[in-house]
């Protein structure tokens, strides 16, 4: 007879994964088996939870009732084969393929024919942990997210020969756990860690390409796009034994796909043993875990004459946007077909540099500064230079977009600025992983709003910042730089063509 709830779940390893699963399993009133190969690893996972349990009764949180229920339904096994009444096991033992290959062919002897076999892997093909076992229809991923309890999603991976019911029990589940379950392909990475691969690697290679300082690109994506946190920031707080072999897998197993590839800069970082918080050294230093090197905002000019502004737009939106703007900051601008000899020359280029745009819009490079109109210009300002801007019209710049207060970074020439660099990237990313049926819109939405924290859902921000404009930013990146990484994805070259949302799925056709 087929499972049809799940009353009793193994855990196997007992770590920072299978504890936070356990947790959430226990409070759901299942009763959960531990097991760890580490001797005395299921009993210390016990004791954690029960403190933890007892801290959210001590925060008002949960009743002591509740607790004591939970803690209660936790039970400590020194042998694999105890966990034989289970209705389904998530192993979260180390991450290797054959290690997993050889728990999950042993389980197939353990349990009854019908019970599950999950694996929390992040990076192995849930397919290849199947293989090999007599029943691969009963083995799926259930891919959480550390912390287990707080990040409330959790990926549900169809292995090739995965009984589909299954993981529509593992959905059902993932809710009765408090969790929003996502359907996701067995592709590497899967959802959330595949459409997370645009933030990290594009912000090394702003770095590498000298446009801003480390400090200058997390200030400009925290404040300027909305992200909780910088991309280096993040870096730091994920360690780099973590995230830079991370990068290398997804890149790999894609076979050097370009929109995945790493940058040498954390390699050698990895190497030189910077790995972030919590050796108190990464892209930042840090003492008992507080930052010791903030980065501080670029000093404001004082500029007692400030030209009068020219300027060069892509269209009339934006023109209104930067004459409000101007006329806001007590600044002038012109409105005659050229610029004066004295004016700043202030540009609004999609997916340009400032000195291309500055022969486009022919203008004196020298006068030419560029803002992004990508960025929440209410909250940041970044302006960009040529490499021959003149450093007096670099400050009066800087100061006119300062006057209200609100944060300006000044950066060096780069194609598409930080922020549309970064965002058009992520926009794309989530396009290609749509195109590639990885998962529906709304799961890859959720999945990366949930697992990833950022603001909006990647196709739904697409639509906010729209199609045809992350066309045009990319198109040009990738025309000036000849790099294919920035190629749009054709689910986004056919929906800013067709003038649709890019959240619109496919046409279904009947077979
Ligand atoms: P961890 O090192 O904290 O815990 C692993 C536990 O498994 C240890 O207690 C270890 O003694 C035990 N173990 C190792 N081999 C075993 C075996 N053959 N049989 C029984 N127990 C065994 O590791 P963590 O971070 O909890 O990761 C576990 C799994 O979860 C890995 O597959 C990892 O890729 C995946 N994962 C990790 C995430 C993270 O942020 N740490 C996020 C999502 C998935």
């Amino acid at each position: 007879m087929a499972i049809q709830t799940i009353t009793k779940m193994g855990i196997i390893g007992t770590g920072v994964m299978g504890a936070g699963i356990a947790q959430i399993a226990a409070q759901a009133d299942i009763d959960v088996f531990l097991f760890d190969a580490r001797e005395g690893g299921a009993q210390a996972a016990k004791d954690s939870l029960t403190k933890t349990l007892n801290k959210l009764v001590e925060k008002g949180k949960i009743t002591e009732a509740a607790a004591k229920q939970s803690i209660d339904h936790l039970i400590v096994t020194s042998k694999i084969e105890e966990l034989a009444p289970c209705d389904m096991v998530v192993e979260a033992i180390v991450e290797n393929l054959d290690v997993k290959r050889g728990l999950v062919q042993q389980l197939e002897e353990i349990l009854r024919p019908e019970a599950i076999i999950a694996s929390n892997t992040s990076s192995l093909s849930v397919s290849a942990i199947a293989a090999g076992t007599k029943n691969p229809e009963r083995v799926a991923g259930f891919h959480f997210f550390n912390p287990v309890p707080l990040m409330k999603v959790v990926e549900v991976i169809p292995g090739i020969k995965t009984d589909p019911a299954i993981c529509d029990l593992l959905q059902d589940l993932a809710v009765k756990m408090g969790h929003t379950g996502v359907r996701a392909k067995d592709t590497p990475g899967f959802i959330v860690n595949h459409a997370g691969r645009a933030y990290g690697t594009e912000a090394l290679k702003i770095l590498g390409e000298g446009v801003a300082t480390i400090g200058d690109i997390d200030r400009v994506l925290r404040e300027g796009a909305g992200f909780r946190m910088g991309p280096f920031e993040l870096l730091d707080l994920t360690a780099l034994d973590v995230s830079h072999p991370a990068m290398e897998s997804i890149y790999n197993q894609f076979y050097q796909e370009p929109r995945y590839r790493p940058h040498p800069l954390t390699r050698q970082m990895l190497v030189a043993g910077l790995l972030g918080r919590k050796v108190n050294e990464g892209f930042y230093r840090y003492d008992k875990g507080t930052m010791l090197n903030p980065a501080q905002p670029q000093p404001v000019p004082s500029v007692s004459n400030i030209p009068a502004v020219w300027l060069g737009v892509e269209c009339d939106e934006d023109r209104k946007v930067l004459t409000d703007l101007v006329s806001k900051l007590g600044g002038t601008v012109e409105t005659s077909t050229q610029p004066s000899a004295n004016a700043i020359c202030l540009l609004a280029p999609w997916g340009e540099d400032a000195t291309t745009a500055s022969i486009r819009y022919n203008v004196d490079p020298e006068r030419t500064v560029c803002i992004d109109l990508l960025c929440n210009i209410e909250k940041h300002r970044t302006l960009m230079l040529t490499p021959i801007t003149k450093t007096e019209i670099r400050d009066a710049a800087h100061a006119l977009f300062a006057k209200d207060e609100v944060s300006v970074t000044v950066i060096h020439d780069s194609n598409g600025f930080i922020v549309q660099r970064i965002l058009a990237g992520i926009v794309n990313l989530a396009c290609d992983i749509a195109q590639q049926q990885i998962a529906s819109v709304k799961d890859i939405d959720l999945a990366v709003r949930l697992g990833l924290g950022y603001p909006n859902g990647p196709l739904a921000w697409g639509d906010i910042l729209g199609a045809k404009r992350i066309l045009t930013i990319l198109e040009r990146i990738n025309a000036a730089t000849g790099d294919p990484r920035y190629r749009p994805s054709p689910w986004l070259r056919r929906r800013a063509l067709l003038g649709i949302p890019v959240c619109h799925e496919e046409t279904t056709i009947n077979h």
